[in-house]
């Protein structure tokens, strides 16, 4: 197989991590016979820095000409004091919009040697492993006015759905939670939203046509407690954008680190976009230290969504999780067993087992 992909380093741990995520493609187009034809492309405070904004006309160009997108993280503190256009950050809601990548799929996979890592209690998450379906492209953080008013006294921000935006990404809900347990929970706040009286509406409509799915409705706040006290509950997760936003970041915690989750950002019938859930960990960034995990795992979702390689990324979903039972980690995992390794390591332990 022959793909071309544009690579975003963006950022801090950007390029460390996905320098190791490069050497992992490789090894599987060496193992499995498949040519990756990799090109570079500007994000973030790097684009900022070279050609004066965070999102360049050439990489929404070359990402649209890709079979797929692999983006490190961006921003860091150099350019926290900038205008709001010249923010790093900008440049990712920008690729999200120009993609239009509707989907965002986040698994959350505890590992038993890493329960430790977690300040949850091990019988709470034991066994947890689970998938947020993020609707990324409506909502609260697009919708249109958002603004100060009457001298700054007012403030309005505008929550926005269409419902072909809500019936697509309750689909892609549907299609995802047939392909793991066939239990799907809707996380939505019907009580209170005009927008969660709708979504809950057209969940139910489609439920009709994916009759062997189990469909639970949860308030997002019900939702936020029971994801620390009972993870196991759940499988696949739907919801909308800024509620996915806060409870993927919540469910992180069962996995011990940030460093541990990929995503997958998915749009109707173009280019897929695969990247950390984590940021660019500018504290950390050059030492060599940072956990490749969620690049490599991110890697590997687009191996399974993009170019339906399910063979080369079950070899490296299953190179990390023997790596990690066997001790092996990186230092932000605070496990008191194992040996901790540094980011070049850590992907050679990974690359072993493919
Ligand atoms: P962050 O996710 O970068 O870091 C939070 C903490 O987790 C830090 O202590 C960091 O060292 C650690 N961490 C994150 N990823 C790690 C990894 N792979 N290995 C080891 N440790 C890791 O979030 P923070 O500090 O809030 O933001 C830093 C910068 O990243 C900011 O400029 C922020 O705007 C940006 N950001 C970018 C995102 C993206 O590119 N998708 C998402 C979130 C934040
Ligand atoms: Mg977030």
């Amino acid at each position: 197989m022959d793909k071309q992909i544009l690579i975003l380093r963006g950022d801090g741990i950007g390029p460390e991590i996905m320098d190791q995520a490069i050497r992992v493609l490789q090894t599987i187009g060496d193992t499995f016979g498949h040519s990756f034809h990799l090109t570079d492309g500007l994000i973030g405070g790097a684009a900022i820095d070279e050609a004066g904004t965070p999102l360049p006309e050439a990489t929404i160009e070359k990402a649209k000409s890709s079979d797929a997108v692999l983006l490190g993280a961006v921003g860091g503190p150099k350019w926290d004091q900038n205008p709001s256009d010249l923010r790093p950050e900008r440049g990712l809601l920008g690729i999200r919009k120009a993609l239009d990548l509707y989907a965002n799929l986040r698994p959350v996979k505890g590992f038993k040697t890493l329960t430790d890592a977690s300040p949850l209690k091990r019988e709470v998450i034991e066994g947890s492993d689970l998938l947020i379906v993020r609707e990324l492209t409506g909502g609260l953080y697009f919708g249109r006015p958002s603004e100060r008013r009457e001298d700054g006294h007012v403030v309005v921000d505008t929550l926005h759905y269409t419902k072909t935006e809500m019936t697509r990404i309750i689909k892609k809900a549907f299609e995802s939670a047939q392909l793991r347990s066939k239990k799907l929970t809707s996380v939505d706040k019907a009580n209170v939203l005009e927008s969660s009286k709708m979504w809950r509406e057209i969940v139910e409509e489609e439920s009709k046509n994916y009759p062997d799915v189990t469909v639970e409705h949860v308030l997002v706040d019900a939702c936020a407690m029971k994801l620390i006290t009972s993870p196991t509950a759940f499988d696949t997760i739907v919801t909308e954008n800024m509620f996915g936003d806060i409870l993927s970041d919540e469910a992180s915690v069962l996995t011990g680190s940030l460093g541990m989750l990929p995503s997958a950002s998915l749009s109707e019938s173009g280019v897929g976009l695969y990247e950390p859930a984590h940021g660019s960990a500018p504290d950390i960034a050059g030492e060599n230290i940072a956990n490749p995990i969620a690049m490599i795992l991110s890697t590997a979702m687009m191996l399974r969504h993009s170019f339906h390689l399910d063979a080369e990324a079950t070899a490296i979903e299953c190179a990390v999780e023997q790596a990690i039972n066997n001790g092996y980690h990186t230092k932000d995992l605070q496990v008191s067993i194992g040996t901790c390794l540094s980011t070049t390591d850590m992907t050679n332990q990974i690359i072993k087992h493919i």
